[in-house]
């Protein structure tokens, strides 16, 4: 326990006061005494009180009066009734009313010490729930996390987002990427104008081009018109590029020019134009890779990357699992008109072991899933898809094991039944040349071929792949 926590202690007896003081020895308490219900009273309004221990039997207002009392004005306050006679009506009235538990007299003080030790856990507990809560009110729909390396997200978007600079956002699938381009796109001073989005995955390199940079009518098959690219209508905004790793040459050469000059030509025009666009890019592809594999152009990897936000899988940062969690069973407890609070404790502990291979978006997905299934006010294992509690989860192994899986599948070459024997060889020439980053001796040595013998299929295999 690092924070010092005010206790206050209620009862007309010197003696019965002293024994609470003793069992507390040694522990970060700050003490207050009252000896009746208007004292008590008065003490509890005027400081900040963390955990009561409070006699029944009281001169003035009781000990059930008081308590109300607390339990109204400071609802996560701890209160521990102890009491003389062996009155259970009275303590289950105090129960009832929100006390944390009672003790009947003379006082054991290990007994003591144990449930006062539970009072501080409580309100550990409630804190962090109600800071949760707090977080979620202000960044509904908005950025969460208090890991390290969100904080550190936080603090490069901070200084980031005012700039022009172009960033570049690298992380596996669903870890956040959308979410941080709209964050910097809002924190920065062109907020008030368009945030356009392009899937460069989504489009086939034809159309790309004419998507990002427009065309003039007759530029090509079906042009009809003029058209303006997404480049001129983020004129004064922000275009966020997804998956910049599909981009075709082309596109990569149009794009290169814009960020060093801001001007670009719309396709089949000479026409040159001006447009004032902050990029942002994403990718969750090794971009490093593409350009040994020229498929990327190093010049524009390093024209992107000015500024780089990597986001880490959820897996490497599982402090920010429960507040994600709790934030998204808020969202869909609203959205299904229930009365969800939280999750049941083997449930966080299911979240913080699972390996999370979808990251924030298969969380997200796990939760709206439980609050549909959920009944009553908290989410219990049975909740969540079959598909990940199925999975039995030992979670650091697993995830290694996940990667190795992976990595096996990623080194393998897959060749359909019904492949002659030279498609087969041509195949495996060319996922070899490509793992390989093109380099032909290399190839013939892992092929276990000579260099003309390689040399000699290469004509056949460029022929391959024109049909
Ligand atoms: N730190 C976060 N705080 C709150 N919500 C988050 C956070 N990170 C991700 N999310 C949510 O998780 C979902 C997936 O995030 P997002 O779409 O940004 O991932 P991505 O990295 O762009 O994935 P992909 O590579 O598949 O496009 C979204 O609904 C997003 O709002
Ligand atoms: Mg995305």
């Amino acid at each position: 326990m690092s924070i010092r926590r005010t206790i206050l202690i209620i009862d007309d007896d010197a003696d019965s006061r002293e024994v609470v003081r003793e069992a507390l020895e040694g522990k970060q308490f700050d003490f207050l005494e009252a000896k009746t219900g208007e004292e008590a009273i008065e003490l509890f309004t005027a400081h900040d009180i963390d955990v009561v221990t409070c006699d029944i039997m009281l001169p003035g207002a009781d000990g059930i009066e008081v308590l109300r009392h607390i339990k109204e004005v400071k609802s996560d306050a701890q209160v521990i009734m102890l009491t003389g006679l062996n009155a259970v009506d009275t303590a289950v009235e105090a129960m009832r009313l929100g006390a944390l538990d009672y003790l009947t007299k003379p006082i054991r003080l290990k007994e003591l010490r144990v449930v006062i030790d539970r009072a501080i856990q409580q309100k550990e507990l409630t804190e962090e729930r109600d800071e949760w809560r707090r977080q979620v009110a202000r960044y509904s729909g908005r950025l969460l996390g208090k890991s390290p390396a969100m904080k550190r997200i936080f603090h490069i978007i901070e200084q980031a987002a005012p700039t022009r600079s172009t960033v570049l956002l690298t992380g596996e699938t669903g870890t956040g990427k959308d979410q941080v381009a709209q964050e910097i796109h809002e924190q920065s001073r062109r907020s008030n104008k368009p945030l356009i989005k392009v899937d460069c995955a989504s489009l086939p390199e034809s159309l790309l081009e004419s998507e990002l940079f427009g065309h003039v009518r007759g530029a090509f098959t079906g042009a009809f018109k003029d058209r303006k690219g997404r480049f001129e209508l983020a004129d004064g905004g922000t275009l966020f590029l997804n998956e910049i790793g599909e981009m075709s040459a082309g596109a990569q050469q149009r794009l290169l020019r814009i960020l060093q000059d801001g001007e670009l030509e719309r396709v089949g025009s000479n026409t040159t134009i001006h447009v004032d666009v902050r990029v942002l890019a994403a990718t969750n592809k090794d971009l490093q890779q593409c350009i040994a594999e020229n498929k990327f152009r190093e010049d524009l990897y390093y024209r992107l990357r000015v500024v780089q936000i990597h986001l880490a899988p959820l897996r490497e940062r599982r402090e920010d699992i429960p507040i994600l969690a709790q934030s998204f069973l808020e969202r869909y407890s609203e959205e299904t008109g229930k009365e969800l609070q939280q999750f049941d404790h083997d449930v966080i502990e299911f979240f913080l072991s699972y390996p999370w291979p979808g990251n924030v978006r298969e969380l997200q997905h796990a939760v709206e899933h439980a609050a549909i299934f959920a009944q009553g006010r908290a989410v219990t294992l049975h909740n969540l898809p079959e598909e990940i509690t199925r999975m039995p989860v030992s979670s650091v192994s697993r995830a290694q094991d996940s990667a190795q899986i992976i990595e096996k599948y990623e080194n393998s070459i897959v060749i359909p039944i019904g492949s002659t024997l030279e498609d087969a060889e041509l195949e495996i020439i060319r996922l070899t040349l490509e793992k390989v980053g093109g380099n032909k001796e290399e190839a013939a040595r892992v092929l276990g071929l000579s260099r003309s013998s390689l040399y000699r299929r290469l004509p056949k295999l460029a022929q391959n792949d024109e049909s």
